[in-house]
């Protein structure tokens, strides 16, 4: 089958995001103006670049309290940072938990029943127990087509890694179970790896 998006797809529900994967997820952690913390789930996700390490996510909505978009946005406007914090499969409950429409006041750390850490480096809290955290500053915000599209980029200026995690000098993925992204609700984890080597090297 083809469809031109603009045509419409014909189906129960778009494929789009079910064919772009398995994405990461960013668990993106904020800080309201209000002191008030804030965690969502964000798999519009990516590492963009290497020196200095930059990532992106991209907000797609609106909350009904938040105006032109979501709480996660509308805080990096306010203080210019946010934390990025890697899922593992066993979070996959209290990572689903702070996706929900929860009003700006909320902090889904206590919703979710997360421990949480103070960043290093940004005034931010951080998932305390996961794999790893990314302690950003915002470098931009661009403005995307459509109506609350907004992809967020920023420089990774920290970095935690747990330290059960590092083996041999190496951040080794296989020590906990990344979970990922798939369309629709769908996820998926990675168990297995493999290495090839680039012509050249
Ligand atoms: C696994 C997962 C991935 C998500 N990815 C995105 C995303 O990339 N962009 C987006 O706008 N919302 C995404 N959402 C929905 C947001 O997490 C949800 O709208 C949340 O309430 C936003 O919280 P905030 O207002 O605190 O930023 C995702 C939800 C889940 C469960």
């Amino acid at each position: 089958m083809f469809y031109k998006p603009e045509d419409g797809h014909g189906l129960p529900h778009s494929p789009f995001n079910s064919i772009v994967t398995p994405r990461p997820i960013g668990w993106i952690s904020t800080r309201g103006a209000n002191g008030r913390d804030n965690l969502a789930p964000y798999s519009f996700f990516n590492a963009v670049a290497y020196v200095p390490p930059q990532v992106m996510f991209s907000s797609t909505s609106t909350k009904e309290d938040r105006g032109d978009t979501k709480d996660s946005v509308a805080n990096i406007r306010d203080t210019g940072v946010f934390c990025v914090n890697i899922v593992e499969y066993e979070m996959r409950d209290a990572m689903n938990q702070t996706s929900g429409p929860w009003d700006r006041t909320t902090d889904e750390f206590e919703l979710a029943a997360l421990e949480k850490a103070e960043c290093e480096t940004i005034a931010c809290s951080r998932v305390a127990r996961a794999p790893a955290n990314l302690e950003c500053k915002l470098t931009q915000i661009l403005q995307l087509p459509g109506e609350a599209n907004f992809a967020v980029f920023g420089e990774v200026i920290g970095v935690h890694m747990r330290d059960d995690c590092l083996v041999d000098g190496m951040f080794d993925v296989l020590r906990y179970t990344p979970l990922t992204r798939l369309g629709y609700q769908d996820y998926s984890v990675i168990r297995e790896k493999f290495s090839l080597k680039r012509p050249g090297e």
